[in-house]
């Protein structure tokens, strides 16, 4: 079994994730993680050198070679859910988590990190407040529909988004879908 966390940027899937792992007793992933390590460069790097298409190859093949593993928590990147054999891997391996929080949230914490010097890929030329919204507007029915559990991050500690998820779990049983 795999515990995925998934959603948008910004909506604090790697330190849940980690957090959930130390709760757990589990190993965490996180496939952009794995991504940078094996090809020996940031992610920001990827995409100025080889683009988002072949960004989307290495996620996708780094995610296929992860999801053979069990007892994991793996927090996906962002854009992992568009690749439908993905979306696939990761509902057939255990419960999905969406992560959520609106638009102007994101966008705050997306500064955030920037300005703490964690800069993130622009995946349009749009604004970051229109790209933002125009992407949420595109993915959310994605992470809807392959999620699980939906919890709302917005004004909630990590502490508090980690005893939601645990709680979640205790109730998991896809058998009666
Ligand atoms: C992406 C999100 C990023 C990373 C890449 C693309 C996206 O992961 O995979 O920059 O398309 O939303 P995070 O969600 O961990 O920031």
């Amino acid at each position: 079994m795999i515990i995925s966390l998934v959603g948008f940027r910004g909506s604090g899937k790697s330190s849940v994730a980690l957090l959930l792992a130390s709760e757990l007793e589990m190993e965490f992933i996180d496939t952009d993680t794995e991504i940078e390590q094996r090809e020996h460069r940031s992610i920001p790097e990827i995409f100025a050198n080889q683009g988002e298409k072949q960004f989307r190859i290495l996620e996708a093949a780094i995610i296929k070679s992860v999801y053979q593993r069990n007892d994991l928590i793996v927090a996906t990147g962002g854009g992992a859910v568009l690749n439908p054999q993905t979306q696939k891997l990761i509902h057939d391996k255990g419960p999905v988590i969406w992560l959520q929080a609106d638009a102007a949230t994101t966008v705050g914490r997306i500064q955030k990190d920037q300005s703490d010097g964690l800069p993130r890929p622009a995946l349009t030329d749009l604004s970051l407040e229109q790209e933002v919204i125009a992407l949420l507007q595109q993915r959310e029915p994605i992470y809807k529909s392959v999620s699980d559990f939906q919890i709302d991050t917005v004004g909630k500690s990590l502490e508090q988004i980690v005893e939601q998820i645990i709680q979640c779990l205790e109730g998991y049983d896809r058998s009666s879908e």
